[in-house]
This record gives C-alpha cells, sequence and structure tokens, in this order.
C-alpha cells in the first residue's frame, strides 16, 4: 500500500526540528517561515511542550470522554483567561475542519436555522459543513454543494446586510486574515458592522482564527483587533504545536444539550497536557508580544524590497506578492538559501513562522529574499537584450 497522493509534495524529508529550524536526514538546517502551515507555535521540539507530553504519556495519553479528565477543566480555565473569554465554554476536537463543523451545527441548533453566510475566497477545512462554506470550487465533492451555503464578498458590507436581514441565517463564518485566500484582513470596521447585525438579526458570529489566531497577529486573536465579539470561535493549529487538536469556544448564551456533539479523540489527556504547555511557553516567552514586534520589523522591511507590489497582513501572518509568478523564487530559497515559506495563488509567498521568530531570523531571510530578487531582476535585464 502507498499513501494517497494528494499533496504535491518537496522531496525534502524532514527529520527533525528545533525552535524556529528543521534539518534533514544530512542534518542540512532550514529556516522554518512556513512553521509546518501555522502549526509550530511555540517552536520546534519546544523541551517544556515535549517534556510534558512525554510525561502525561507515561500516565495516560488517552481514556474516553465518559469519564472526567481533569486536564480539560484545566485547559478550559487556562484557555478561557488567556484568549479573554473567561465565560465562554470550549468544546475539544482534533482538527481546524472539525472545529468549524462543531460550530456550523451548534449555531444551526441553538437559532433552528439553516442557511450558512461564508465569504468570497474563504477556507474553512474539508468536511461536511466545513468546506461547503469554502469558497473553491475544486475541493467541494457534488454532495458539498449546497444551497443552504452562500458567499458573499469579504469586506463587503452592503450584501452581507441584505442577506442577514432575511433571518434565514444561523451563522455567518469569518477568518479574520484570509489565510488560503492570500492574506487578506478583513477590516475592523467591517467586522465591526457584521457584529452589529449579526445581534440584530439573532445570526450567530463564527471567527475561524485557525490560521489567524492564538497569538499569531500580535493578539490572542485577530478580530481582537477590531474590538468585537463572536459567538463562537475556531482554533486548532498551534493549539497543542503539532498535535493534532482544535477548539470550538462557545458563548455562554448557546446552551449544552446532551449528546449533541461528541468525540472519541477530541481533548485526550496527552493534547490537553501538550495544549497548557503551550500556554505555560506562550506566556512564560511572552511570545503574543514578540509575534507583534518581529512581525511589524518584518512588514516594515519587506515594504522596501523592489519588486513586491504589496505586503499584506499582522504580526507573523504576512503575505508578500510579487509583479511576477513566485514558483521560481520559492525553489531558489529552500534550495540555495535553505529557507522554507508558503504560498497563496501564483504570486504571494505566505510566512507563518513559529511565534519565537526573532529578528535575527527575520534579517537572515531578508538578506537571502533581496539578494535573490536581485538576481531575478538582473536575469530578467538580460534576457531582454
Ligand atoms: C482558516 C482555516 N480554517 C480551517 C482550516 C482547516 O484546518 P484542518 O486542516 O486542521 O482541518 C484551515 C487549515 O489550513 C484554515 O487555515
Amino acid at each position: 500500500m502507498k499513501p494517497f497522493p494528494v499533496f504535491e509534495k518537496v522531496d525534502i524529508a524532514i527529520e527533525r526540528a528545533l525552535g524556529c529550524f528543521v534539518y534533514d536526514k544530512q542534518q542540512q538546517a532550514y529556516l522554518d517561515l512556513y512553521g509546518g502551515h501555522a502549526v509550530i507555535s511555540v517552536g520546534h521540539s519546544h523541551p517544556h511542550v515535549v517534556e510534558e507530553t512525554i510525561q502525561q504519556m507515561n500516565k495516560i495519553g488517552f481514556y474516553s470522554n465518559a469519564v472526567t479528565n481533569d486536564l480539560q477543566d484545566r485547559l478550559a480555565e487556562r484557555l478561557g483567561n488567556a484568549c479573554g473569554y473567561p465565560t465562554y465554554a470550549v468544546f475539544y476536537s482534533n482538527s481546524g475542519a472539525e472545529a468549524n463543523e462543531n460550530a456550523l451545527k451548534l449555531a444551526s441548533f441553538h437559532t433552528g436555522r439553516r442557511k450558512v453566510l461564508a465569504m468570497s475566497n474563504a477556507f474553512h477545512g474539508r468536511t461536511s459543513a466545513a468546506v461547503s462554506a469554502t469558497d473553491i470550487r475544486s475541493i467541494r465533492a457534488p454532495l458539498n454543494d449546497s444551497e443552504q451555503f452562500v458567499f458573499t464578498p469579504f469586506n463587503e458590507i452592503s450584501s452581507l446586510k441584505k442577506q442577514l436581514e432575511t433571518e434565514e441565517y444561523c451563522a455567518v463564518i469569518i477568518e479574520p486574515i484570509q489565510g488560503v485566500g492570500g492574506i487578506h484582513r478583513a477590516s475592523p470596521s467591517f467586522l465591526q458592522e457584521v457584529r452589529a447585525i449579526c445581534t440584530k438579526t439573532g445570526t450567530m458570529l463564527i471567527l475561524d482564527e485557525i490560521q489567524c489566531g492564538y497569538g499569531r497577529t500580535g493578539r490572542f486573536f485577530a478580530h481582537q483587533h477590531a474590538g468585537i465579539e463572536a459567538d463562537l470561535i475556531t482554533v486548532a493549529k498551534g493549539i497543542a504545536n503539532g498535535l493534532p487538536m482544535g477548539a470550538t469556544i462557545i458563548s455562554p448564551k448557546i446552551k449544552p444539550v446532551m449528546g449533541q456533539l461528541g468525540t472519541t479523540f477530541g481533548g485526550s489527556h496527552v493534547v490537553c497536557a501538550a495544549a497548557l504547555a503551550v500556554l505555560d511557553v506562550i506566556q512564560k516567552e511572552q511570545l503574543i508580544d514578540n509575534a507583534a514586534a518581529v512581525g511589524e520589523f518584518l512588514l516594515t522591511e519587506l515594504r522596501k524590497i523592489h519588486g513586491v507590489s504589496e505586503v499584506r497582513g499582522q504580526g507573523l501572518m504576512i503575505g508578500v506578492e510579487f509583479e511576477n509568478d513566485i514558483q521560481h523564487l520559492r525553489e531558489e530559497l529552500l534550495f540555495s538559501e535553505k529557507i522554507f515559506t508558503g504560498y497563496a495563488g501564483r504570486y504571494t509567498l505566505r510566512l507563518l513562522p513559529p511565534l519565537c521568530f526573532t529578528i535575527n531570523h527575520a534579517e537572515t531571510f531578508l538578506k537571502s529574499l533581496r539578494k535573490l530578487v536581485q538576481k531575478e531582476e538582473l536575469a530578467d535585464d538580460v534576457s531582454v537584450y
């Protein structure tokens, strides 16, 4: 048997990692500005997370959700305080898609409504309702195409208002910064207006913070820059620094009903121990402030690079759009400069480094990027003659 080949892969096998670096089999180091797709929040193989996880595995890694798990309670309390939603509840799952699936279901159970309003260019995951709310035609199977899911232009309030005023929608779901869609920020005024319309029309506001949350933008949640609160917030990726975990954070106005949601693996002892250790590190090493400061430095310096048409994002979630196709540039960054980056479309580099990324790391990256951009420009000039 072989893995089902659905990913385009780079031919580098990562064997180990530490901090902001990953290493291949030949022990070649690569600076990681991709963070395993925004998953590595506190740095690879962080000793505190490793230690707490191993200790927990030696005690118990998993038991059913049919018994009390104190770690779930401890994590809920710590997370509630850390993220600024101490009165909300949390439902644990195993991935971002599941976190969104549960948020959408809760919104529908709570309101009794069927329709969902999602944004143009949105990405919310690949399970049933999550992919129906995802604006990428090619990843929606025919069975996921549903008239209950309607798309409205991102950052455009009038059509959203018109839809929600029908009072047919259980939820509107928004990424405060679209990731897969190309690092586009929802403007604070858009989020504030959406909040007001949701309150007026009894629609649940779901904010998908799976990629942009957990400290990445310099606040715990990206939507907190707009000074609003959501009814449901979804997180995953960085929550357990690479162990599979998702969570749906739920307003007290949504009451729990026994048996309505469920999961076998969600909130296991070992992932909760890892997630608690992640919160320890985020706080002890002040990684949210670090993300803000290093992100600001990168945003400023990237804007000065010739050939860059736009730099978007906030904190350590950055999109660098170029005038030309970036495929060759990314390959050069990876194979010559030994730097991992992500991408969104053909023209945008997507940077999602661990939150412990330093100014020194940023300078190393900028130096390589400037050098390659200049080299490509020279090559272009020569080809003119
Ligand atoms: C904004 C957003 N929502 C949801 C998901 C889906 O998360 P997962 O792949 O863990 O299911 C992703 C993954 O990239 C994402 O970026």
